[in-house]
Order: structure tokens, then sequence, then C-alpha cells
């Protein structure tokens, strides 16, 4: 054997020899998972489990700096990209196209402390077990906290971003339903929005996707089944609909004179849900999280209503019907009612489905540890689904308590948190070979 073969072979078996078998450290997932739900906590009392921590807020800033310390800390350096998505790399001994696992630490407000935080920091935690066991898989591991994934000023924001799927000319117009734009929220947070596309991935970069994440609903928990492997995910549809009436003295304008924006908006409000519950398929599922009467007081008749109208389903054509119907119940609404109504898409993501090698991955790693699992589809939002529009995307999920999720009892048992993350390594480790 020439001294050239030699030698990689006595690495590899150096290697081989002193790393060992990469093992997750819960209860330093847990301390993480508590550590990081006290940026954004809400005050006690029914509150005592929630946190607010919105995108680029204080507390999502104080997260930020929690989770690149905890980078730091398992050895790998952070590195902030031009929309905030903060990354860190675990190097492969092959300079391959890269293995991403990721999730979000921006949350709902009065939301619950997994949401997100869960995928990222377990992501953390199977980077921090692989090096601390020597063990140099073949691909370069990347870990990402995406950036504003709840979409406070735009759905998926970072990685958006990140997939080069950013609407530039929309930038500067974009806000917070609250009217706080997001060129002022990422200034205070020290970015410049402007340069949020720079964030685009180089093509080829990515060699596959994989985000652990909570179910956010009652189907595993209830069919006490530890593990999900995700097969689609729902696309969104978020439109904004304004009802202009006239304002009036609520005491003297007689009943059937008045003009009222707001009952337009009710009336749609109702109708629009019957719509999508009936003519839906069954999956398609809608939401109107957001009203806002203007000018809001009580003793003038409401002139101007604006509903944000949120409708979900795992199939794209059934969304366009559904949002094509429910346009048309708006318009008839206001003429009947001789009441302006003009409607305004706000963003749109579409349904995916998951990548079946990623999906085997989560498989085979349940099958290593003896885990059973359920396919489902996801009715929750994710990153992933934009990465499913880049590379090989997938997701799995671990049971919520009672299906409880964007809201401040969202939980998941101690035991479900560890294996989400065992699974979660034995995945990384199957995609990284
Ligand atoms: O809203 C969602 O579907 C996700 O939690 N962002
Ligand atoms: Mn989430
Ligand atoms: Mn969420």
């Amino acid at each position: 054997m020439t001294r050239r073969t030699f030698i990689p072979a006595l690495s590899a078996a150096f290697l081989a020899k002193s790393a060992t078998q990469p093992t997750i450290n819960a209860a330093r997932l847990r301390e993480h998972i508590e550590k990081l739900s006290e940026c954004g906590r809400l005050p006690g009392g029914t509150f005592a489990d929630g946190v607010s921590r919105v995108a680029y807020s204080d507390a999502d800033v104080a997260g930020r700096t929690y989770v690149m310390s905890l980078m730091v800390a398992a050895g790998i350096m952070p590195k902030i990209d031009s929309a905030g998505n903060i990354s860190a790399v675990r190097s492969g001994s092959g300079n391959l196209p890269a293995v991403l696992i990721g999730s979000h630490i921006d949350t709902v407000p009065e939301g619950g402390i997994l949401d997100g935080a869960l995928g990222v920091l377990a992501g953390l935690e199977c980077l921090h077990a692989i090096g601390e066991a020597n063990a140099t898989p073949r691909r370069p591991l990347v870990m990402v906290a995406w950036s504003d994934e709840e979409g406070r000023y735009g759905s998926l924001f970072g990685s958006r971003a990140f997939c080069g799927r950013l609407d530039v000319a929309a930038l500067s117009t974009m806000a917070a339903t609250d009217g706080e734009r997001l060129v002022d929220a990422m200034a205070r947070a020290g970015f410049d929005a402007s340069r949020a596309p720079e964030a685009r991935a180089p093509d080829g970069a990515v060699h596959a996707y994989v985000e652990l994440h909570i179910e956010q609903g009652p189907r595993l928990d209830e069919a006490g089944v530890p593990i999900a492997v995700v097969d689609s995910i729902v696309g969104v549809r978020r439109t904004r609909l304004i009802f202009t009436g006239q304002a009036d003295h609520a005491g003297t304008t007689p009943m059937e004179r008045r003009r009222d924006a707001f009952l337009a908006a009710a009336e749609y409000s109702l109708k629009a849900r019957e719509l999508i519950v009936e003519r839906g398929g069954g999956r398609s599922v809608t939401n109107i999280g957001v009203v806002q009467v203007h000018p809001g007081v009580s003793n003038i008749v409401p002139g101007r209503a604006e509903l944000v109208h949120e409708m979900r389903s795992p199939d794209a054509e059934t969304l366009d019907r559904l949002a094509e119907a429910c346009d048309t119940l708006a318009r008839e609404i206001g003429l009947r009612r001789t009441i302006g109504v003009e409607v305004r898409r706000m963003s749109t993501t579409t349904p995916v489905t998951c990548s079946p090698k990623v999906q085997g991955a989560v498989e085979t790693a349940c099958t290593q540890l003896g885990l059973g699992w359920k396919t489902l589809y996801s009715a929750a939002g994710h990153d992933a689904q934009n990465l499913a529009l880049l590379t090989d995307s997938g997701m799995l999920f671990i049971p919520s308590r009672g299906g409880k999720s964007h809201r401040v009892d969202e939980t998941s048992d101690p035991a479900a948190i560890e294996r989400g993350a065992n699974v979660l390594l034995h995945t990384l480790l199957t995609l990284a070979r």
C-alpha cells in the first residue's frame, strides 16, 4: 500500500476509532427550550406558559442572541443573512451540497413555546451531538432559524428570501395588520429590508431540507402515534377585504337608511365560512382573525370595516376555486347592501408534496429507533414548503398535547420531544451520507 493511500485509510480508521454514535442530550435540549421561552415570556396568571416573540421585536432579537450563543457553544459559528435568517454549519468530509435543518423562533402573539423553537433547538442539539461524537458526515449540515415564519409582515418571509421567492417590489409596502411596516421593524432590529433578496441561496447549494415541528393539531395525539411523516403541506391564502359604507349618527339615523359596513363584513364572514366548509372538499379551512371597524366608536355607524380572511387547502385548485367563490360572495353582498367592496390579495403559499427521499429517511429513522409513525398532511403552513421549491424537503411531527397550538397552553410531552430530536438526528445522518 503506497504511503498516500495508507494515510487516508489510517485517518478513516482513526476517525472511526474516535468517532462515537451521536446521542441527543435531552436535558440540555429541555433547558434550551425553557431558556428561549424566557425571551418574550408573557406575564403570569393565565398567560403563565405563553410567549409573544413576534418577528424583529425586542423579544425576537433577544431570542436570536440566545440561539447564536448556543451555536457558539456547540462549536459552530452563527451567520446572519440579509433577511435575518440565522445559520451555522457543521462541516462535512466532502465539499458537497448541504443538508439543511431548520425552523423558526418567531412566534404568534400569545403563542406557545414549542411552535418553531422545537425545530431550531432540536436541530442545534443534533449538530452539537454530532460534534461531540467527532462524527463527520460526508455532507455539510446547516442549521437555520428562518425569519418571520409566522408572517407578521408577509408569510414565511425568511425562507422565501432564501429560496428567491420574495416579491421585491412589495418590500417597501409590506406591513403588519397593526400598520407597522416591515422596513421599520427590520431597521429597528438592524436590518435593511431592501437587501433581503440578497439572502437568496446559490443554485444547487442544498441537497435536502428536513424540519421537526409539533403537529399543532389533534391527529397524532388522538391516534396515540409518536411520529408523523409529513407527505404534503397546505397552501395558505390571505386576503384583505375592505367594506365601505357611510359613517352616520348611531342614534338619529333611521335604521332603513344606514349603510353599515360592519354588517356587510359580518354577513360575509358567516357566509364565507359556510361556503368553504360545504365546497372545500372536507380538508379546506377558513379563519377571520383580523377585524378592523372605522371610526370604531360606539355612537357612529361603521363607515368602514376591514377583514383579513385566511383560507387553507392541501389542494391548489380547490384553493383557487374557493377564493373566486368568496370574491363573488363579497361583491354580491356589497351590491345588495349598497356597500363598496375592495378585495386585496395579501399572500399566497402553494400546497406542496414532501420529498419521498426525505419521507423515506424519516421512516428509516423511526424503524431504527423502533418507533411507530403515521403519514399526515400538514394543516399548518411551514418554511419547508418554500424549501420544497428548491430541493428535497420534508418534515416530521411530534404530537401536540390536546392538539393545542397558537395558544399559551401549547405543549408536548418531554418524552415526545426527545423522540422527535432522535428521529431528526437519525434522519439527518441518513440524508448526509
Ligand atoms: O399559521 C401557520 O400555519 C403556521 O403556524 N405558521
Ligand atoms: Mn411553526
Ligand atoms: Mn405557527
